[in-house]
């Protein structure tokens, strides 16, 4: 699928993967406009050359607005990239912490999709690409927020592909191993196998070119990918046990 000429939303392009993959899109022809809360880091990504329309994405209202937005300053939407996301690890279990990913992660992306499917619908085509997390794929110490609510990202984005193929709209879920981005530069774990933005942003480029259903990247993460599944519960728990 060619990308030239494509009208995209990119949700929570203010920095890293979302950012990224905006220059990417941009640079392979598409009409791209970005979106977040920190306005100015939009319009200096933006330059010229993008539509800027700053959104919070957990007020379901101002989402709607946005789209509308987007839709008038792009003259269609072909493709939106919901990329915004929240992560904090949590030491002990907090019910306000786990809250805000819930806000974020789930309710937020759950508020774009609201505002874009109909939209989708009424066009009869449409792709869908949500940003997950190889985390939601098994249980992780410290992402039992974060984990989760990738992991429902990954069933939504599952049950919306089946039941929007009738219309016309496809859904491509991303998986991504660790990135370089504002949101893992605190982490104080190791992170193996991480990649920059900008070849997370080729990796979905591409594969939203290629038509995949399920993007994984690096490679390395897409055999765990495979294999985490097939690990029995007590062997993984042992496997991840943290150290005293
Ligand atoms: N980095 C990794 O290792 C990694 C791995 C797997 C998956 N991911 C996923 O990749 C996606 C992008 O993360 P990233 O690594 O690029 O992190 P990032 O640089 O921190 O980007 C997160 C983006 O989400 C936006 N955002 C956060 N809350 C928002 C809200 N309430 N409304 C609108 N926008 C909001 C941020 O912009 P504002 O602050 O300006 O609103 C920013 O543009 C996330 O879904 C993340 O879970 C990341």
């Amino acid at each position: 699928m060619e990308l030239t000429g494509r009208r995209v939303w990119i949700v929570g392009a203010s920095s890293g993967i979302g950012a990224a993959l905006a220059g990417v899109l941009d640079a392979r022809g598409a009409h791209v406009a970005v979106s977040a809360r920190r306005e100015s880091a939009l319009r200096d990504l933006a330059g010229d050359r993008m539509a800027v329309v700053p959104v919070d994405i957990t007020d379901a209202a101002a989402v709607r607005r946005a789209a509308h937005q987007v839709v008038e300053e792009l003259g269609g939407l072909d493709i939106v990239v919901l990329s915004a996301g929240y992560w904090k690890q949590l030491t002990e279990f907090d019910a306000e912490s786990f809250q805000q990913h819930l806000d974020v992660n789930l309710s937020g992306m759950a508020n774009c999709l609201e505002a874009v499917i109909p939209r989708m619908q009424a066009a009869g085509a449409g792709i869908i690409v949500g940003i997950s997390s190889v985390a939601g794929l098994r249980g992780l110490p410290g992402a039992e927020a974060y984990g989760a609510t990738k992991a429902a990202q990954i069933n939504l984005l599952e049950a919306l592909r089946v039941g929007l193929q009738p219309k016309g709209i496809d859904v491509v879920t991303v998986c991504p191993g660790f990135v370089d981005t504002e949101m893992t530069e605190t982490n104080q774990f190791p992170m193996p196998f991480m990649v920059t933005a900008p070849v997370a942003a080729r990796m979905i480029a591409d594969g939203i070119e290629k038509q995949k259903a399920r993007i994984v990247f690096p490679w390395q993460m897409e055999v765990f990918a495979q294999l985490a599944p097939l690990v029995p519960d007590r062997l993984w728990a042992r496997l991840f046990r943290p150290k005293k």
